[in-house]
């Protein structure tokens, strides 16, 4: 009996892949090990959006390399956004690596193993997306649904279009199906996920009058199955925020209140250098369409701070941004160069680190502040919450998540994976806090 023991970094669309490598390994006949010391196949799934990524990896692959030296039998795969940046030094650097694979090349693992051949490989090709294998989903409930592979864009500080290659929109009929399979398995919520998938479709051309399809057309699909009482989808772009989309938000009952709309700057000339495509009113325009159609919409962003070239003035604009807004939450991240990006070769206007630290600070105080303001608006409501297990924090209370991507801690009884009504007596900036409703009203 085999054992393979994967660690997983980086973003959902990771994770997820993650959970295609554990469907393809125990298809093949290995099985879960605990800890990496168990295992015959020591494998990580990286991730390299950030220098701090890639160095926390480096710490883990040396570790890796200790266990092979105790265990020459053990095999090491290494394959992600880390692996595919750094594919022509890889293995003169790592030699200890067996096998390694970009994102787009995850079903080449099983082909590896089940070889006669077992000298280092490197599968590193872009081919749109890699057959439907199956999943181990880490959650009965809930479930991944990748739309699309690859960016389009050209966002100057990002390394993704180099590691995940051109967008390609997954068929249609495809995804719907396997919504619908979902949905028979026990599924309740869903999460489309893609580098930009408000973009989906642009690259098909179905049915008779061989015409494209809409994000908005597949939302209106998934809606449509039974069972499926929630969708959410990860990242969508403000440039292809369309009315539409915002439309179904109010229209379609199972897609949730919330959407993740990265803003990464408030001002229009740094996000120029960006090459955001959009300028800061065209993304407050985004917000007044959406606040106009669905006003408890919840509204969350990534924002950079320290782009090159970013003077206060610049920053002053991210704060004014954030401020007028009134994000429920903010991921917030000090620029990184990245390698073979635009802007890792800016080397005017540079922002220095303690400049970028004092930003950061004052931009978190910002985020905080209006994301507590925006949750006291859930105070003394009832919300749906769909329980995930007990709490994190006091295992005698229960945890979940809202239709608004809130986390909510509360007192009740009920099983992972029920929707039930919570009345929530309290609010910070990250969590809600309730207790359940009488059994009578829950929603089980
Ligand atoms: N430096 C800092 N943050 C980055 N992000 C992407 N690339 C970089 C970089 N080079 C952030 C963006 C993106 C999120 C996933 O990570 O805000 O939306
Ligand atoms: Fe995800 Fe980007 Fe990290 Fe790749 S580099 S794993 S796409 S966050």
């Amino acid at each position: 009996m085999k054992h393979y023991h994967l660690t997983t970094f980086g973003c959902q669309m990771n994770a997820h892949d993650s959970e295609r490598m554990k469907g393809m390994l125990e298809g093949i006949g290995y099985f879960e090990a605990g800890e990496q010391a168990d295992a015959d196949l020591i494998l990580f799934n990286t991730c390299s959006i950030r220098e701090k990524a890639d160095s926390r990896f480096v710490a883990h692959l040396g570790h890796a390399k200790a266990v092979k030296a105790t265990r020459p039998d053990v095999l090491i795969g290494v394959g992600g956004c880390w692996a595919q940046s750094v594919k022509d030094e890889l293995f003169a650097q790592f030699p200890f690596v067996d096998v390694a694979f970009g994102p787009g090349q995850v079903h080449k693992l099983a082909e590896f193993l089940t070889s006669d051949s077992l000298t280092a490989q490197g599968f590193f090709e872009f081919e749109g997306f890699a057959g439907d294998l199956p999943s181990k989903r880490a959650r009965d409930v809930q479930a991944w649904v990748q739309i699309s592979v690859g960016c389009n864009m050209n966002c100057s500080y990002c390394i993704v279009p180099s590691t995940r290659g051109r967008e390609v929109s997954r068929p249609f009929n495809t995804l719907v199906a396997e919504c619908e399979r979902l949905a028979a398995d026990g599924v309740r919520e869903v999460t489309l996920l893609g580098q930009n998938v408000n973009a989906y479709g642009r690259d098909l051309r179905v049915g008779g009058d061989r015409r494209p399809r809409r994000f908005s057309e597949l939302l209106r699909a998934v809606d449509a199955i039974d069972g499926i009482e929630r969708i959410r989808y990860t990242s969508p772009h403000p440039k292809d925020m369309r009315e539409d989309v915002i439309r179904a938000h109010a229209e379609l009952p199972a897609l949730c209140e919330h959407i993740h709309l990265p803003l990464q700057a408030g001002s229009s000339r740094i996000l120029k250098a960006m090459r955001r495509t959009y300028d800061r009113s065209r993304f407050m325009d985004r917000v007044a369409l959406i606040r106009e159609h669905v006003p408890d919409c919840a509204l969350t962003t990534d924002i950079i701070v320290g782009f090159p070239g970013e003077t206060e003035a610049d920053f002053a604009e991210t704060l004014e941004v954030v401020e007028e807004v009134g994000f429920d939450g903010a991921f917030t991240f000090v620029f990184s160069p990245r390698r073979g990006t635009e802007a890792a070769s800016i080397t005017e206007g540079l922002v220095g680190h303690e400049e970028k630290v004092e930003r950061m600070q004052r931009l978190v105080e910002v985020v905080q502040r209006r994301g507590h303001e925006r949750a006291q608006r859930f105070v003394g409501r009832a919300l749906e919450v769909l329980v995930e297990g007990p709490s994190r924090t006091d295992s005698a209370r229960l945890r979940g998540r809202s239709r608004h991507g809130k986390a909510v801690n509360f007192t009740g009884s009920a099983r992972a994976g029920a929707m039930v009504e919570v009345e929530i007596h309290s609010a910070s900036s990250q969590t809600l806090a309730g207790e359940q409703s009488l059994p009578a009203r829950a929603l089980v």
